[in-house]
């Protein structure tokens, strides 16, 4: 099967983010359309499969065994929704995905048939950390649920997460997760 560069969602949704209204600060001065020396921020694309884009997830959960058929037909019903938006900083000196999240969009018939947004799998590879990476994720796509009209945007995090996420205007809700888990 043909992995290609073809990217998920369309690239200039990131670089037409309004940088200037993200309240955080970085220093050194990165944004998605500059994130640092040799990096690209961008969307997803099936290539990235042999550029360790599942090394990557893998220091955030299990991934499984997943075969290059199995990811571009995942890829290809995530592209035809429309709905998720999964970006990738590339170390291309490397050609290595160095860093990833993911922005859901999640469609609702309440509050006048609204949408809101949902920040999953957001991971830094190890050698990576610290360098801006997980703030420059998690900036581009809170800014970017708010560019996509969502009311509301939110995630679960480990507690040890918590004071990450509040950087960027997250708070801790009342509510409480709950799941049913069916396999591991
Ligand atoms: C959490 C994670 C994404 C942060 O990415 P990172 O690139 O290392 O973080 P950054 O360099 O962008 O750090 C941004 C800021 O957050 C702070 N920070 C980083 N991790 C933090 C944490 N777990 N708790 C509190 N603050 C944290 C940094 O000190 C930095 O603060 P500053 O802006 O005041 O200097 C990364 O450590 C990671 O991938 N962890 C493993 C996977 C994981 O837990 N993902 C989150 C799932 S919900």
């Amino acid at each position: 099967m043909l992995l290609n560069e073809t990217p998920l969602f369309e690239p200039s949704l990131l670089l037409e983010l309004d940088w200037s209204s993200n309240p955080l600060s970085f220093s050194p001065p990165i944004s998605p359309a500059s994130p640092g020396e040799g990096l690209v921020l961008r969307p997803l694309c099936t290539a990235d499969f042999n550029r360790g884009f599942f090394k990557v997830l893998s220091q955030l959960t299990q991934t499984g065994d997943v075969t290059p058929e199995q990811f571009t037909k995942k890829f290809e019903h995530m592209k035809q929704t429309g709905d998720y938006y999964v970006v990738v900083v590339e170390d291309t000196h490397l050609g290595q995905i160095v860093a990833t999240a993911t922005l859901i969009t999640e469609h609702k018939f309440i509050h006048s048939c609204a949408q809101r947004g949902r920040v999953e799998e957001v991971v830094v590879s190890d050698v990576c950390r610290g360098k801006q990476l997980g703030k420059l994720l998690v900036s581009a796509l809170t800014l970017l649920s708010k560019k996509l009209n969502c009311y509301k945007i939110t995630l679960e995090c480990a507690p040890n997460n918590v004071a990450f996420y509040q950087k960027f205007g997250y708070v801790s809700s009342h509510e409480t997760y709950m799941q049913c888990r069916f396999s591991t």
